[in-house]
């Protein structure tokens, strides 16, 4: 299948030179300071979600620009509910429409789009809105974009632990089986290879519950602009910061001392 080229950067910027393999394949990204960056401008905070439309398709474009795998962002996690009716309607709302205008050019990229969260819940609009992202893109393989939405990390594993135990009470697997592979494989995607990197920007230093199973050996980059100010640039800066790292998955190496 033949893909087109996200278009260049307005600034001509291009991806810096890394080997392949200190490109993170997952990149898990909190799309942080919405909120803040538009009431610095006397704007609602809505205004900042918009304004992350935009980011967010830049970051795609650098991710397939430099090779990255998957990207997986966090667009409304389990605890968002406690926010504003209004806001949570946003969000919601916009976040199903941002997938219904988009799709077409996201698929015309070679990107996967699929859906990790929980059901109950969320809006069926939404979850019928990801389905259709989900079945247009299902054969794409250039880079996986995961939707994040209605997701929280100790709910994921909960959810597994659940079904696990269900199909335990009604014997169709063994609870002396149960493993870190099985539990993996109860996960809403279990196809989805651990993080490499989580990358916030906003400036805080949390992970507010993303991806707590996958990002357990994950390198954590925080940047300080907020996501209405992130790009593709920001992308490439960040896993620029990621390649100075040294993984070690907990091993060890010894060090001649000086
Ligand atoms: C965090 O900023 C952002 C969110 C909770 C929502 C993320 C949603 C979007 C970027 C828009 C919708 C989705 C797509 C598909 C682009 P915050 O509101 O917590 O900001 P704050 O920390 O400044 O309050």
């Amino acid at each position: 299948m033949s893909f087109l080229t996200p278009p260049p950067h307005a600034s001509g910027a291009t991806p810096p030179q890394l080997p392949a393999q200190l490109v993170p394949g997952h990149i898990a990204i909190v799309m942080d300071g919405n909120g803040r960056w538009a009431n610095e401008r006397g704007l609602p905070r809505t205004e900042g979600h918009r304004k992350g439309e935009e980011a967010l398709l830049d970051v795609v474009a650098g991710a397939l620009d430099i090779g990255v795998k998957h990207l997986s962002a966090y667009a409304f996690s389990t605890e968002n509910w406690r926010r504003s009716p209004a806001e949570v309607s946003f969000i919601l709302g916009f976040s199903r429409e941002v997938l219904r205008k988009h799709q077409d050019m996201l698929h015309s990229w070679g990107v996967r789009i699929q859906w990790a969260g929980r059901r109950p819940r969320l809006w069926g609009s939404v979850i019928r809105q990801l389905e259709e992202a989900a079945e247009l893109t299902k054969h794409n393989d250039r880079l996986t974009l995961t939707m994040c939405i209605n997701y929280g990390g100790r709910a994921e594993i909960a959810d597994a632990a659940a079904a696990i135990a269900a199909d335990v009470a009604a014997g169709r697997i063994s609870g002396r089986r149960v493993s870190e592979e099985m539990v993996a494989r109860y996960l809403y995607q279990p196809q989805l290879p651990d993080v490499d990197m989580v990358w916030r920007t906003g400036g805080e230093h949390r992970l507010s519950n993303f991806l707590l199973w996958q990002a357990a050996y994950a390198e954590l980059v925080f940047t300080d602009e907020p996501w209405p100010e992130a790009d593709r640039r920001a992308l490439w800066r960040a896993i620029e910061l990621y390649a100075r790292r040294d993984r070690r998955f907990g091993g060890a190496v010894e060090r001649a001392s000086k």
